[in-house]
């Protein structure tokens, strides 16, 4: 039992609450100086029909202190509690090293499955930055999942198919040529595609994309060959942010089971024909049509996700399926789950589109399109890690490992300065802030980290388990063991949410509690020194946890 559970249950005893109600009330006061928690009297009094400050006033007289509690006083409406803080320090700190890595999980999730399908980048085109906001989102909501007990699946659902493959062979039908694209794959595929996409190919396009339905050979060919040399690129960027799949699926897969989607949407009355091709009509929704399949019969990308989501569906039994994917198709999950639900399917509802906000560069346009040129991602990550490298190089010229150490804070600088941001917001891509190690950034994170492990290094002595603290604790040890205190509770409300920046803002302001800890408590040699080992173990443990529930790597020197 928390000690907010604790309150809860002593105060279900003297009001007309029941605990879990009491429980929802119970915040944080605004100022600590008014006590650790506190219950606002509102509800309380429009039951009673009485006076909040009264109501206060009364439960302050009523209610005995415990060892837990040392003092209770009533501000106004509200009653505010003030736990003993040796005590809180023992309990937290004792849970921390007992429970190490575990701290904060939970079995909410036991037995059941969720499904994220992320990152979903498209063959023979650029890894684009949206595709690096859905890979760092899904796979931190994932890692979230995963710590509360669900089991989860991440699936890197590839845009492996399509009317632009027709448009990509006809591009190299015309100019290809194969020891260019061997050379450089993703630049010399966005060249055929651009080749194939004018307008004067237009018919040729469609033709070699119905006939790659169709199973030809050639087409076949020149297709996997494009996949596969996507796949090999899109695999580096991974390696480096460290991130890995459950599955490697994509739109191709289902292909052949798109026949029996098509008969299974005719038997249930929802095809219309409309110009010659097939839709679910979604007006009465207000959600437009649902264009199914073409006049020359070539599936679309709903098709394929609605055959996709049903397959999903009896392969996992999933309790939830999450699509991190932009807010630019928002339109498109909206009818495509409508349309599974008219089909009668009642997990429809277990879908979620946890969508994100578009990357900007300074003048406010979308980061892509900057000077009209293309970014590539891989280009962007080697050069982060290029700059942080000479950062450590000029701060610690000694240091070990730079190489790998290097990547790992480039890659916490890239996903934190995503993930403190709330996803559905757009945001600034501003490489040059994310890299600084100073301020609300990854490598301060990192820094406060190493910072914890390197006190640790310059002592011998062993932390006990039965750790207690007797002395006197000051206000920034108190902040810090508070904070402490609160991370499960942040875990539960970042997934309750699909928010992972709840646990990244709790993240830099735990570091910069540590940091004020740090500075005014001498920790080496003082009275109390095993006591604030252990505290600074603590810190150590929780920060690494939170870390990797963003998907950061720590780094123990820097
Ligand atoms: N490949 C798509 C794109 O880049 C994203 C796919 C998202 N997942 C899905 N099941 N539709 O736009």
């Amino acid at each position: 039992m928390n000690n907010k559970e604790a309150i809860a249950k002593i105060l279900a005893k003297q009001i007309e609450l029941k605990e879990n109600e009491i429980l929802a009330l119970l915040e944080a006061p605004s100022n600590p100086e008014l006590g650790d928690i506190a219950f606002p009297c509102f509800k309380l009094s429009s039951i009673l029909k009485k006076n909040p400050i009264q109501i206060a006033k009364e439960l302050e007289s009523k209610i005995k202190l415990t060892k837990k509690l040392e003092k209770i006083t009533a501000t106004g409406p509200y009653l505010n509690f003030f736990l003993e803080k040796s005590n809180l320090a023992t309990e937290v700190v004792k849970k921390i090293l007992k429970e190490k890595e575990k701290y904060g999980n939970s079995t909410e999730g036991k037995g059941k499955t969720i499904v994220i399908d992320l990152s979903s980048p498209n063959i023979a085109k650029p890894f684009g930055i949206g595709h690096l906001r859905s890979t760092i989102i899904g796979n931190s909501i994932s890692n979230i999942a995963s710590s509360l007990g669900y089991k989860t699946i991440k699936i890197n659902y590839l845009g492996d198919w399509g009317t632009q493959f027709g448009k990509m062979i006809v591009g190299y039908q015309k100019i290809g040529n194969d020891k260019e694209l061997n050379k450089d794959p993703i630049k010399y595929m966005l060249k055929l595609y651009i080749e194939g996409n004018k307008e004067e190919y237009k018919n040729e396009a469609r033709a070699w994309f119905k006939k790659l339905e169709d199973g030809d050979v050639e087409a076949i060919r020149l297709w996997k060959k494009f996949r596969e040399l996507s796949l090999k690129d899109f695999e580096r960027i991974y390696k480096i942010l460290g991130i890995k799949f459950d599955c490697i699926s994509g739109e191709s897969l289902y292909n052949k089971k798109m026949d029996e989607t098509i008969k299974n949407l005719k038997t249930k009355k929802l095809l219309e024909e409309s110009e010659g091709a097939w839709i679910v009509n979604l007006e009465k929704f207000n959600l437009g049509v649902c264009l199914i399949q073409k006049t020359d019969g070539a599936t679309l990308y709903a098709t394929r996700d609605i055959t996709t989501a049903i397959d999903r569906y009896n392969k996992y039994k999933f309790h939830k399926m999450i699509y991190e994917v932009g807010q630019e198709q928002k339109l498109h999950f909206q009818q495509f789950f409508k349309v599974l639900e008219l089909m009668g399917y009642k997990y429809s509802k277990d879908l979620i589109h946890v969508y994100h906000g578009l990357y900007l560069d300074a003048d406010g346009k979308r980061f892509a399109t900057r000077k009209g040129k293309t970014i590539f991602m891989e280009d962007i990550l080697n050069e982060t890690i290029n700059l942080i490298k000479k950062t450590i190089e000029e701060k610690n010229p000694n240091l070990k490992s730079k190489n790998e150490i290097a990547r790992k804070v480039a890659v916490a600088s890239i996903i934190y300065g995503d993930l403190k941001n709330q996803r559905t917001n757009d945001l600034v891509f501003d490489l040059e802030r994310f890299i600084e190690f100073d301020g609300n950034t990854g490598p301060y994170l990192e820094y406060s980290y190493a910072r914890s492990s390197s006190i640790l290094r310059k002592t011998k002595k062993k932390i006990p388990t039965n750790i207690k603290s007797n002395l006197k604790l000051n206000e920034s040890e108190v902040a810090l063991i508070k904070k402490l205190n609160d991370f499960p509770e942040v875990i539960k409300k970042s997934y309750d949410h699909l928010y992972p920046n709840l646990i990244a803002n709790y993240t830099y302001e735990l570091c910069q509690m540590f940091n004020e800890f740090y500075h005014q408590t001498k920790v080496l040699d003082s009275e109390n020194e095993i006591f604030l080992l252990a505290l600074v173990e603590s810190f150590r443990i929780v920060c690494k946890k939170s870390l990797y529930l963003l998907g950061i790597e720590t780094v123990e020197e820097m």
